[in-house]
């Protein structure tokens, strides 16, 4: 479920309470793409900001699935910010979207779906470069 229409696209997905929290995402379903590749970060260093990139094709979903972290998503024109906190709420990151994770509380553990394999080549790292190619 789509929950906002701003530059942050949050994506909330089931959550059944029993004896634990039980959360599920379904490609095309709770996922806007096919599955094709998934990854995770823990024991990230708290004070190291991740991310600070773009995707050329690769789209894709980040769920903080403990602890928390602050996102900032650019898309060349405007800038926002999130806290992402709950494990069944996720951020969409389409494709030439620059985002960057900042102020990871000890602890965090991210879970990120992709819709494609890994290409280094699919990555923009230079902000200017990302800047150029958006707004031609
Ligand atoms: P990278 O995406 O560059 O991480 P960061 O921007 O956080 O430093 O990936 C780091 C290394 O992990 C790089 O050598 C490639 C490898 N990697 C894969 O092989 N597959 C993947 O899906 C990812 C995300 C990384």
């Amino acid at each position: 479920m789509n929950k906002s229409k701003s530059l942050v696209q949050l994506i909330e997905v089931p959550k059944i309470f029993d004896d634990c929290s039980l959360i599920f995402a379904q490609a095309k379903k709770h996922i806007p793409f096919e599955i094709r590749r998934v990854f995770w970060i823990a024991d990230a260093d708290t004070g190291l900001p991740r991310g600070f990139h773009a995707h050329k094709t690769n789209r894709q979903i980040l769920f903080c699935l403990r602890g928390s972290i602050q996102i900032i998503v650019d898309n060349g024109k405007i800038r926002e910010e999130v806290v992402l906190d709950k494990p069944n709420v996720g951020i969409f990151f389409n494709n030439m979207i620059w985002h960057e994770m900042l102020k990871f509380q000890k602890n965090t553990v991210l879970l990120v779906l992709n819709s494609h394999p890994y290409d280094p080549k699919d990555y923009i790292r230079k902000y200017q470069q990302f800047l150029k190619l958006v707004n031609k």
